[in-house]
C-alpha cells in the first residue's frame, strides 16, 4: 500500500486519462497529442471541444454536427433568468454562475440519468449555459436586461453577443476564440479534480460542474486572473511596477510560512505546480495582449504588465502563468476584474466535460487516505473524570 504523505497531492498520479499532457519541464501542453500553439488559431473553440470530448480532430461533418448541437442547446433556462434577476446585485460573478449551474439542474430533463448520450446532452447544454448565465448576469449587474443572439455565427461570437448586445466584430471574436481554446484544459487542474471527483461518486454532470466551479474561484486556481488585473490597474504606470513587485515580495521577509501563503503576499499570475518554466500558452497570451492593447489604446497597461514580468524574472525563478497576460486581454475586450475568472469558465467547461465523460466510461470511487496525525486511540472515560474533576475544584475556588 503507498502510504507517503505527499503535501497538496504534488507530483502524486490521480487518473490515467488520454485527454491533456502537461509537460512542465519545456513548458509545453498537449490537447489528445497536439500542441496547444498549433491548434489554438487553427481549429474553432468548437472543433477544440469536440477533439476533447471525442478523441479526433472532427471532420468537416463532424465539426457542422458538434457545432448544430451546441447552436441547439443555446437558450438562458428562464428559471435561471429568474434566479439572476433575484440575487444581490453584488454578488461575485462565479457565485452566480455556481447556483444557476445548480438550478439549472433541478430543470435539466436528463438529470437523474448517467447514460453515455445522457451525459453528452447534458454536456452540450452546460457549455451553453455557463456562457449564457455569465452574459446575463454581467448585464443584470451593470442595470442591464438579458439578450438573445440565435444567429451568431460562433461559440465565441455567441458568447460576446450576449455581453454586449450587438455582433462583435470578426477579429474580437477571433481573440476570445483562441483565448477559449487556450483555457479549454489543463489536465489535473484542481477545478477539474473537482469534477473528476464528483463524477467518480456517480452524481450527476451539473453537481460535478458545480464543484467545479466552486474550485475555480479560489485565487490559487482561477480567482487570480482577476487579481492580476485589479494589480496592473492598482500599478497604474510602467514607472511604478518595480517598486510594487519589490514591495510585494519585501513584505514576505520575516513572515512564518503560514502567512507567506496569503495571497497578498504572493503576485499572481506567477507560480505553477507542474511548470518550471513559462508556458506555451502564456507565450501565445504574451503576444496577444500585445497587439490587442496596441489595438485597442491600452498599452500602457500592457507596458505595465512587461514591468512586472521583468521585474519577477529578475528576482524569482517563478514561471508566468496562464493568468497573468490573459488579465490584459480581457482588459482589451472591456472586461472588469472581477468577470475575468467567469471567462475562464467559459473555456475550461469544455473540459470538465471532457474529464467527467472520460470518467463515468471508466469509473472507479476516488477515495484516498488521510495520513492521521491526531491522538493516539483513547479512552473517553477518563477524559469525562478529568474534565468534572476540574469543573468541580474551580467550581469549589
Ligand atoms: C500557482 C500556485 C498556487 C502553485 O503553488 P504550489 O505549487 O503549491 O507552490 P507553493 O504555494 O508551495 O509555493 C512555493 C514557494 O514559492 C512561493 N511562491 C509561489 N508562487 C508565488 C507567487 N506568485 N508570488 C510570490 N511567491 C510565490 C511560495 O510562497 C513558496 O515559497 P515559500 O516556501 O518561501 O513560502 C502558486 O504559485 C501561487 O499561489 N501563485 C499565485 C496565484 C496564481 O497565479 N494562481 C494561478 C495558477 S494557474
Amino acid at each position: 500500500m503507498e502510504t507517503a504523505w505527499k503535501a497538496g497531492l504534488e507530483d502524486v498520479i490521480a487518473a490515467r486519462s488520454g485527454i491533456c499532457q502537461v509537460d512542465g519541464e519545456r513548458g509545453k501542453l498537449y490537447y489528445r497529442g497536439y500542441e496547444i500553439a498549433e491548434l489554438a488559431g487553427t481549429l474553432s473553440f468548437e472543433d477544440v471541444t469536440a477533439l476533447l470530448w471525442h478523441g479526433e480532430v472532427p471532420s468537416a461533418a463532424e465539426s457542422a454536427a458538434f457545432a448544430a448541437r451546441l447552436e441547439a442547446a443555446r437558450g438562458l433556462p428562464p428559471a435561471v433568468g429568474d434566479l439572476l434577476r433575484a440575487l444581490p446585485r453584488d454578488a461575485h460573478p462565479l457565485d452566480a454562475l455556481r447556483t444557476a449551474v445548480s438550478l439549472a439542474a433541478t430543470h435539466d430533463p436528463d438529470v437523474r440519468s448517467n447514460e453515455p448520450e445522457a451525459n453528452l446532452r447534458k454536456a452540450f447544454r452546460l457549455m451553453t449555459l455557463v456562457p449564457e448565465t455569465v452574459a446575463a448576469w454581467q448585464r443584470i449587474r451593470t442595470g442591464r436586461t438579458p439578450v438573445t443572439a440565435p444567429g451568431a455565427a460562433s461559440h465565441a461570437a455567441y458568447f460576446l453577443e450576449l455581453l454586449e448586445g450587438r455582433a462583435p466584430s470578426p477579429d474580437v471574436a477571433r481573440v476570445l476564440d483562441l483565448v477559449l481554446t487556450l483555457h479549454a484544459d489543463h489536465e489535473l487542474n484542481a477545478s477539474t479534480f473537482a469534477t473528476r471527483v464528483g463524477v467518480a461518486t456517480l452524481t450527476d454532470l451539473h453537481a460535478a460542474i458545480v464543484a467545479a466551479v466552486a474550485t475555480l474561484k479560489g485565487p490559487r486556481h482561477g480567482g487570480a486572473n482577476e487579481d492580476v488585473l485589479a494589480m496592473l490597474l492598482e500599478i497604474g504606470e510602467p514607472a511604478r511596477a518595480e517598486s510594487y513587485v519589490e514591495s510585494r515580495l519585501g513584505a514576505r521577509a520575516g513572515l512564518s510560512k503560514h502567512e507567506r501563503g496569503d495571497p497578498r503576499v504572493r503576485v499572481p499570475g506567477f507560480g505553477h505546480r507542474v511548470y518550471k518554466v513559462d508556458d506555451a500558452r502564456a507565450r501565445v497570451l504574451r503576444g496577444m495582449a500585445k497587439s490587442m492593447a496596441e489595438a485597442t489604446g491600452r498599452q500602457k497597461l500592457f507596458e505595465v504588465a512587461e514591468q512586472v514580468y521583468d521585474a519577477m524574472r529578475a528576482r524569482t525563478s517563478l514561471p508566468v502563468n496562464v493568468d497573468f497576460f490573459s488579465a490584459v486581454v480581457y482588459d482589451a475586450l472591456g472586461i472588469p476584474p472581477d468577470f475575468c475568472t467567469s471567462i475562464f469558465a467559459v473555456g475550461r467547461v469544455a473540459g470538465w466535460c471532457a474529464h467527467a465523460l472520460e470518467q463515468y466510461a471508466d469509473n472507479r470511487l476516488i477515495r484516498p487516505r488521510a495520513d492521521y496525525i491526531g491522538a493516539a486511540p483513547r479512552p473517553l472515560v477518563d477524559q469525562r473524570r478529568r474534565t468534572e474533576t476540574s469543573m468541580a475544584s474551580s467550581s469549589k475556588s
